[in-house]
């Protein structure tokens, strides 16, 4: 049986992902759904609580995403914010207007009535709004708990049904009281237990892959050394054990020492039956010569595929095809409950395998956030090295070389590669930062060695250093220039063909975080 569950109805905005986060930090079960979901289908979820998010559209536009009156009427509690709570007041005979000014940023709230969702709430505090429309009546079924001084109907909460609403924000950090008002939401009034635990989450999980594997069949799995496809694979392999297979595919576009790491960890500390096939000479050929990015990606998706097939081939009683796809990927438009089914957003790495393959898919992580992969990896005991890595991109260093890519070229990026994320560990930035890299770009600039003039044989490194928490937008980081200035001597000095380095101080958007 599921987990009892929070289910957020999904209308819109980027919301929604958000709120789910802050649910299962509680130790809550969440899942994120379409607005238009059924009462039988949040049943066959085990729901305990409904959320409905925020969203960009207005109540009383035509076409404004809604819910189903029966979603109303199952009594089940139910928590709307901002557009939610707007719904929910116009579902049940309130009316929704423009405000008089629309509300950005922080605004003053204070607590009319200390119901159990503003338990424990200070009378007054600060709350993040994001709204232009307002709630400008409630019906008599309604009470409402707290204003702000353009929003008299902040908080509301129905007078004999567990329905509540809030207009300002409780999942965002600028709201300080957001966390008291949904643990309030979810263990006062949803009556949930925060059982829902990392190692329960492993135990449930492996129990599935079992029966979903059967007594005897095999799977295979594509690691690429991120933190989705090890995980993955040392849960399979902690449910089915040999009957797991992983292939390491070597394109000869990984970082020091990457392709070593993952043999050691997976070969030697957990005895995973592992195959390293070196295709470096094979990607590398194919590649020669070409410069523009996307020919890049597709030519490596593309030479990936071909030798993960041909490798692939061997296992002939293989049926199941392990796969790192998680939460964020399934949630694209056109989620469902329990995230079946759904588009799958496909990446140019081991998580883009065709369907073609002729596998059926294991995909153990599709119910878990990053942060929780990692705690997941945590509890398996595989190494931090691992378990932290930055992410790093399915066509690897081929996109973070500007123009074709070479062997000499390699050299030099990965060798610059190696000096900064060294320095950025050793002066302890690394876990605070989301992705740290180099890119080389071959343009000459003029420079003096020694008593001479150099030009020609000497190129650009940047240094790439984000801030994020979704990858969709990212800040550069405000790193110390120590350090930056430490990294730089270090590059010129050491790595023969640089002769200047500079810092990318561009944010995404509108620059991406790659450069190419
Ligand atoms: P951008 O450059 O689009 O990157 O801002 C966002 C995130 O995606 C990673 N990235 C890729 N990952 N295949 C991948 O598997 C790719 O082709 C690819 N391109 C970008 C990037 O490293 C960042 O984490």
């Amino acid at each position: 049986m599921n987990p009892a569950t929070i289910v957020i109805l999904d209308f819109g905005g980027q919301y929604a992902q958000l709120i789910a986060r802050r649910v299962r930090e509680n130790q809550v079960h969440s899942v994120i759904v379409r607005p238009d979901v059924s009462a039988e289908e949040l049943r066959a979820t085990n729901a305990v609580g409904l959320i409905f998010s925020g969203g960009p559209a207005s109540v009383y536009d035509s076409n404004a995403p809604k819910c189903r009156k029966e979603v109303l009427e199952t009594g089940l509690p139910i928590l709307g914010i901002c557009y939610g709570l707007q719904l929910a007041c116009d579902m049940l005979g309130g009316k929704v207007k423009p405000g008089a000014a629309r509300e950005f940023g922080r605004a003053h709230l204070d607590v009319i009535r200390q119901d159990t969702l503003l338990a424990h709430v200070p009378e007054r505090t600060t709350v993040w709004m994001s709204h232009g429309d307002v709630v400008k009546e409630i019906s008599s079924d309604f009470l409402s708990l707290a204003q702000t001084p353009n929003c008299p109907i902040a908080a509301v909460k129905h007078r004999s049904r567990p329905i509540y609403g809030v207009q300002f924000h409780p999942e965002v950090t600028h709201t300080p009281c957001g966390g008291q008002i949904i643990r309030n939401f979810l263990y006062e009034i949803c009556g949930c237990k925060g059982d829902w635990q990392i190692g329960n989450v492993i135990k449930d999980s492996v129990e599935a892959i079992r029966i979903r594997v059967g007594p005897t069949a095999r799977v295979i799995c594509g690691l690429s050394g991120g933190v989705d496809s090890s995980v993955a694979a040392a849960l399979v392999h902690e449910a089915i054990g040999d009957r797991l297979t992983c292939i390491f595919v070597d394109n000869g576009l990984m970082r020091t020492g990457e392709a070593d790491m993952v043999e050691s960890t997976f070969r030697r500390h957990f005895k995973i039956d592992l195959r390293v096939v070196d295709a470096s000479d094979r990607f590398l050929k194919r590649l020669e010569g070409v410069a523009d990015p996307q020919d890049k990606r597709r030519i490596i998706g593309h030479e990936f595929i071909e030798v993960f097939r041909a490798e692939a081939k061997q296992f002939k009683d293989a049926r199941f095809l392990c796969q790192g796809t998680l939460y964020p990927d399934v949630i694209e438009s056109g989620h469902s409950v329990g995230g079946q089914a759904a588009n799958i957003k496909l990446h140019h790495n081991v998580g883009g395998l065709p369907a073609e393959l002729g596998f059926e898919l294991v995909e153990p992580l599709r119910d878990l956030f990053k942060d929780e992969v990692r705690r997941v990896g945590e509890h398996l005991g595989l190494p931090e090295e691992i378990v932290w890595r930055h992410p790093f991109p399915g066509p690897g260093l081929a996109v973070r070389i500007i123009g074709p890519v070479t062997r000499a070229r390699l050299a030099l990026v990965r060798a610059a590669d190696d000096i900064l994320i060294e320095e950025i560990r050793a002066a302890g930035w690394y876990n605070k930062i989301a992705q740290a890299f180099v890119v080389l770009a071959p343009v000459s600039t003029v420079g003096v060695m020694g008593d001479g003039r150099s030009y020609g044989d000497q190129h650009v490194i940047a240094i790439r250093l984000v801030e994020t928490t979704d990858f969709m937008t990212a800040d550069w980081v405000h790193i110390d220039y120590e350090l930056l200035g430490r990294v730089s001597n270090r590059i010129i000095n050491e790595v023969r063909g640089i002769n200047r380095v500079v810092y990318d101080v561009s944010s995404k958007p509108p620059a991406t975080i790659e450069w190419e």
